[in-house]
């Protein structure tokens, strides 16, 4: 039976038109997470849960004119916006979930998501299915750019040990789903986990 996503589209439904204009201070940490992706000319990389593309600018400049870049979405209106804002042109936007990608094995180098890790219904086999379609030694990068404790206090509420971002966790999560954690950083400026696909 397919996952019921009603929560999720209804949230980011609600915050499509304004999401960018409510954080206008993020761009160069994008820039610098997409960096650390370690992209080459004519490489394909997913932006999975790319929302308004706000990634896609970078990942383009990145793989350049000869590479792929695909920017996977469950939110109709979050694609939207990205049209609006002009980064249709950065890359290929399609409606889908993260979970059950229309993508052949191993045909990626890399993905990135950010801001997504938390909204999985099935964390594990959601990064599996990322890992199926990255080929062996291509990378993930899990980013937010806030880290945990900020964004935690920004929803008002406490961090816990079990909270899925932490490293303890996040490490055999990854290595569950095919994926090695290579790097590990939780600042209050930004959350970023590497990792590279095994196997
Ligand atoms: C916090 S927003 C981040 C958007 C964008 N990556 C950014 O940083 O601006 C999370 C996005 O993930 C999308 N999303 C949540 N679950 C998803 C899934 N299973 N597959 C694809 N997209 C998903 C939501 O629709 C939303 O646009």
């Amino acid at each position: 039976m397919a996952d019921d996503h009603t929560h999720v589209q209804e949230f980011f439904t609600a915050r499509a038109a304004d999401w960018d204009a409510r954080f206008p201070e993020d761009g160069p940490a994008f820039v610098t997470a997409v960096a650390a992706l370690g992209l080459r000319p004519g490489d394909a990389v997913l932006d999975a849960g790319c929302g308004t593309g706000r990634a896609l600018p970078a990942l383009r400049a990145a793989v350049g004119p000869g590479g792929a870049v695909l920017g996977a979405d469950l939110t109709a209106a979050m694609l939207e916006s990205a049209v609006r804002a002009g980064r249709g042109g950065s890359g290929l936007l399609i409606q889908a979930d993260a979970a059950r990608l229309p993508l052949r094995t191993g045909v990626l180098d890399a993905v990135f998501a950010a801001g997504l890790i938390s909204h999985l219904s099935r964390p594990g086999p959601d990064l599996a299915e990322l890992a199926r379609v990255v080929r062996p030694g291509g990378s993930l990068a899990l980013f937010h750019p806030v880290g945990r404790a900020a964004l935690a206090a920004r929803h008002g509420r406490r961090l816990t040990d079990g909270d899925l971002r932490a490293e303890p966790n996040l490490r055999p999560l990854l290595a569950r789903s095919g994926w090695h954690l290579t790097s590990y950083v939780d600042e209050t400026s930004r959350f970023l986990a590497l990792a590279e696909r095994t196997g």
